[in-house]
């Protein structure tokens, strides 16, 4: 038997026990402090800090609670609200806002920049992504997007310009990579509008919503 257990059982359970019962009592005094909880106290917030920080909304939010305004901006009183926008623009079945149909309609007319100094290079070019099992492939079209996008909001950071050669799932989307960059932040909300991506049917494609 190896030292320092004696040969004894009952012995040994005793010291055993005994051992468990010092190792308790001196957690409890402090001495084996990493066990104890961590007190570490919240940082005095700063008296002068009036704002407080918003979490980022979702793309159908700001629409509704009028959080973009700054009521302290002296032309506040004169800028349109949300609501009254709201009115007066498609929705789509969900109730927000149909910005592709807005386009279309030519309720809103984007700028290319602070002047409109140069019209949309808008490119003609859709590109059917199939990893997708069984849901319908997704039809990415380049028209919609570049009418009021220009191509460096997408190629290189957010994707290489290269059909297939992007490594996109719905979780990284969902996390707000590739499409989710901008889907479920300013364009339209993923769930419960899967086939507005997942246009392309195929034949294992099971149409379930
Ligand atoms: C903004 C566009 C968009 C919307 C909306 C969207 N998806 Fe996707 N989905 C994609 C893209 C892009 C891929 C990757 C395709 C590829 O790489 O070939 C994908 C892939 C998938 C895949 C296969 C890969 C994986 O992640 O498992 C499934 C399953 C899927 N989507 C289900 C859904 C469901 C269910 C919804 C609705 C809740 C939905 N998608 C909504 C764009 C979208
Ligand atoms: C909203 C995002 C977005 C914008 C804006 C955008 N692209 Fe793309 N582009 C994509 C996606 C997504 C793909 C497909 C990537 C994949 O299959 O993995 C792609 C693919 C491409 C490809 C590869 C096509 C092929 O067959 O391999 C080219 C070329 C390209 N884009 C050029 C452009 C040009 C030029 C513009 C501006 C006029 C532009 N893109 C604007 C998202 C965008
Ligand atoms: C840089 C921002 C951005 C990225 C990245 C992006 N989109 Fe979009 N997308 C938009 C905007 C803005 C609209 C128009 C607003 C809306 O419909 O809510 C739009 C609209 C769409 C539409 C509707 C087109 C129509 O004609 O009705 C589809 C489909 C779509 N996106 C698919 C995708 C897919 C699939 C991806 C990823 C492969 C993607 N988008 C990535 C910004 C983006």
């Amino acid at each position: 038997m190896p030292f320092p257990f004696p040969p004894m059982p009952r012995l040994r359970q005793f010291i055993f026990l005994l051992l468990t019962c010092l190792l308790v009592l001196s957690m409890q005094k402090g001495a084996y402090s990493q066990f104890r909880k961590a007190q570490i106290e919240p940082p005095a917030r700063e008296a002068e800090a009036e704002e407080e920080v918003q979490a980022p909304m979702t793309a159908d939010e700001g629409a509704d609670k009028n959080r973009f305004y700054d009521p302290r901006n002296p032309d506040h009183a004169t800028l349109q609200k949300g609501e009254e926008m709201r009115t007066q623009l498609p929705l789509d079945k969900r109730g927000a806002v149909d910005w592709m149909a807005a386009l279309r309609s030519g309720a809103i007319k984007p700028r290319t920049d602070l002047t409109n100094s140069k019209p949309h290079q808008v490119l003609n070019l859709d590109i059917i992504l199939k990893n997708t099992k069984e849901m319908p492939w997704v039809r990415f079209p380049h028209n919609s997007h570049t009418e009021w996008l220009a191509c460096s909001n997408c190629h290189d950071s957010i994707f290489v310009p290269k059909a297939g050669a992007n490594e996109i799932s719905m979780e990284k989307i969902f996390r707000g990579q590739f499409c989710g960059v901008c889907h479920d932040r300013v364009a339209f909300v993923t769930h419960n509008s899967c086939e507005r991506c997942h246009s392309v049917p195929h034949a294992n494609s099971k149409q379930w919503w």
